[in-house]
């Protein structure tokens, strides 16, 4: 069982995320429960990078259903053409959206959030399975290093999938 993270308080977020990477792997490595794993995904990027809003939607009936999570309640079920997420999950792309207000079909689940970054989360067979969500509550707050220090996470999250016990709801 892990005390908790180290990370460089100070340091620019590529630092921050070459830091955490290691340590969320070992922390979800050996745990197969999937709800336990991205939350404690979800609270060391919170803690590590102090995010406005932090989590995960995961495909399921249809939808994308809202997962574990840091930060303000949030939308609960999210249609797979809807908001940056749907966007997200129907291109299969990674996407930074600079002014949430300027993205079409946006969905505003708390007025502080003002810029975000989705990225998809794949299954063994290629399918999305879920997405990662980041919102900030600055504008233009997500670059190429939070697309390329989030898509380590994901790399592990997926690693860890093939292992998870209760991750079949989502496949
Ligand atoms: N803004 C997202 C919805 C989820 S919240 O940001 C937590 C979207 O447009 O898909």
């Amino acid at each position: 069982m892990a005390e908790g993270i180290v990370f460089s308080k100070t340091a620019e977020r590529a630092v921050i995320y070459a830091e955490i990477g290691p340590q969320i792997d070992a922390l979800i490595a050996g745990e197969a429960d999937l709800t336990a794993n991205l939350a404690n995904v979800a609270a060391v990027l919170n803690e590590a990078l102090g995010f406005f809003w932090v989590g995960f939607y995961l495909r399921k009936d249809g939808q994308l259903v809202l997962g574990p999570f840091q930060g303000p309640v949030a939308c609960t079920r999210i249609n797979f053409d809807a908001g940056v997420c749907g966007h997200c999950y129907t291109t299969r792309q990674t996407v930074i959206v600079p002014n949430v207000d300027e993205f079409p079909g946006h969905i505003a689940c708390s007025s502080g959030s003002k810029s975000e970054i989705v990225l998809p989360i794949f299954n063994d067979t290629g399918e999305v399975f879920g997405v990662l969500d980041v919102d900030s509550d600055k504008l233009n707050d997500f670059s190429q290093v939070d697309a390329s220090g989030l898509a380590e996470i994901v790399r592990i999250i997926e690693n860890s999938l093939r292992m998870s016990t209760n991750a079949a709801v989502h496949l």
